[in-house]
C-alpha cells in the first residue's frame, strides 16, 4: 500500500429549483404542515420537472463540484455514482455522466447501496486513489430522483423524499492522516420487504413500481445501525465523541437524527442537518448536507467530521475525515 491521504478537494450539490411544500402536499394527500414537520423535522422538498433526469442533477453537482476543487474535467481519473433512480437500466449514469461532463475515458460505474450508496462509493474510491497506479483524482457522485419512484398518493412516504445531487472530488496527496481515514460499511438483506421498490423496467408497462417502507421498523434500525456504526469506528480509531467537531448524518427524519445524537450523548449543535429544506434524498443526501456545512463553515482545519448513512437493503455505514 502507498503512503499518504485521500482528502476531499472539492464538493458541489445541485437542487431542482421547483420547491413543494408540506401546505402544497397536504392539498394532495390527507396529511398537514404540522404532522410532517412534528413528525420528520421536514418542512419542503426539490423536485426535478418531468424532462430533468437524474444525470442531469448530477451534471449540475459534478459542475459544482469540480469549480470548487479548481479543477477541470481532463484532471479526473475514476467516477462512481451512487443512485438507486437512474433513468435507464444501462448504460449506467457513471457512462452517462462520463460524457455530459467530456471526462477522458475513466472508469466510470454506478452503485447501488439506496442512501448508504454514497459512503460505499466513498470508501470504494478512496481505496483505488490509496492503492491504485492509475489514479490522482475521482469524482463522486450521489443523485437521486426520487420523485420518480414515489407514490404520491400514498401519504406515508410522499411527504419524506426528495431530488437532488451532491458531488466529490477525491484527491491522493502524500500527506498523512488527513482527509478520508477511515469507514464502516455494513448491511443484512434479510428482510427486504421492509424498505423496497420493485422494477423499473415492469414488462407489464401499466404497473407503477413504488418505494414502499415499513416506517417504525425503519426508524428503529436505523438508530441502531448508525450509532453502531459510529461506535465502532471511534473505537478503533481510538477516539472520544467529544474529539469528533461535527457529525453529517443521512437526512431521512429530524427525530431519527436527534434520537442518534441522544443515544451517543452527542450534543446536538455538533449535528448538521437541513432535511428541513431538502427532505431525503437518498444517496445525494450526506453530499448536498456536506457542501452546505462546508459553505457554512460548520467545521475548520483538524477538525474530525463523522457522516453516518442508513437504507433500505439494509445497509449502513461511517466514514471518518479529517479536514486539511
Ligand atoms: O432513508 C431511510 C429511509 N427512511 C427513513 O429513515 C424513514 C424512517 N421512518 C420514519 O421516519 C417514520 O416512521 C415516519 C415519518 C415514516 C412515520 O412516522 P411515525 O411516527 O413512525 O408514524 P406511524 O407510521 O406510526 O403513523 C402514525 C399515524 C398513523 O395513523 P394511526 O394509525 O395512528 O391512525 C398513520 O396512518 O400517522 C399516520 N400517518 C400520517 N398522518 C398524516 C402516516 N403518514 C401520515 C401523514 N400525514 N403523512
Amino acid at each position: 500500500m502507498k503512503q499518504g491521504s485521500v482528502i476531499i478537494r472539492g464538493v458541489g450539490s445541485y437542487l431542482p429549483r421547483k420547491i413543494l411544500t408540506n401546505h402544497e402536499l397536504a392539498s394532495m394527500v390527507d396529511t398537514s404542515d404540522e404532522w410532517i414537520r412534528t413528525r420528520t423535522g421536514i418542512s419542503q422538498r426539490h423536485i426535478a420537472d418531468a424532462n430533468e433526469v437524474c444525470s442531469d442533477l448530477a451534471h449540475m453537482a459534478s459542475k459544482n463540484a469540480l469549480a470548487d476543487a479548481h479543477l477541470q474535467t481532463k484532471d479526473i481519473d475514476l467516477l462512481i455514482v451512487s443512485t438507486i433512480t437512474h433513468n435507464m437500466v444501462f448504460p449506467s449514469l457513471a457512462a452517462i455522466l462520463q460524457a455530459k461532463l467530456g471526462l477522458r475515458n475513466v472508469m466510470s460505474f454506478d452503485i447501488n447501496a439506496t442512501c448508504s450508496g454514497f459512503l460505499y462509493a466513498l470508501e470504494i474510491a478512496a481505496h483505488l486513489l490509496q492503492n491504485g497506479n492509475s489514479y490522482r483524482c475521482a469524482l463522486v457522485v450521489g443523485s437521486e430522483k426520487l420523485s420518480s419512484i414515489v407514490d404520491w398518493e400514498d401519504r406515508s412516504t410522499c411527504v419524506l423524499f426528495g431530488d437532488a445531487s451532491g458531488a466529490f472530488v477525491l484527491e491522493y496527496t502524500p500527506a498523512e492522516h488527513v482527509g478520508i481515514l477511515d469507514t464502516v460499511l455494513g448491511a443484512d438483506g434479510s428482510s427486504p420487504e421492509k424498505l423496497y421498490c420493485g422494477a423499473l423496467q415492469p414488462t407489464d408497462v401499466n404497473t407503477k413500481h413504488f418505494m414502499k417502507m415499513n416506517g417504525q421498523e425503519v426508524f428503529k434500525n436505523s438508530i441502531y445501525w448508525m450509532r453502531k456504526s459510529i461506535e465502532e469506528l471511534l473505537k478503533r480509531n481510538h477516539l472520544k465523541k467529544t474529539d469528533v467537531a461535527c457529525l453529517i448524518p443521512h437526512q431521512a427524519n429530524l427525530r431519527i437524527i436527534q434520537s442518534l445524537a441522544q443515544s451517543l450523548d452527542f450534543p446536538m449543535e455538533h449535528v448538521f442537518y437541513n432535511l428541513d429544506t431538502v427532505g431525503n434524498t437518498s444517496s445525494a443526501s450526506i453530499p448536498v448536507a456536506f457542501a452546505q456545512a462546508k459553505s457554512a463553515h460548520y467545521f475548520h482545519s483538524g477538525d474530525y467530521i463523522v457522516l453516518v448513512a442508513f437504507g433500505g437493503g439494509f445497509t449502513w455505514g461511517a466514514t471518518l475525515i479529517k479536514w486539511p
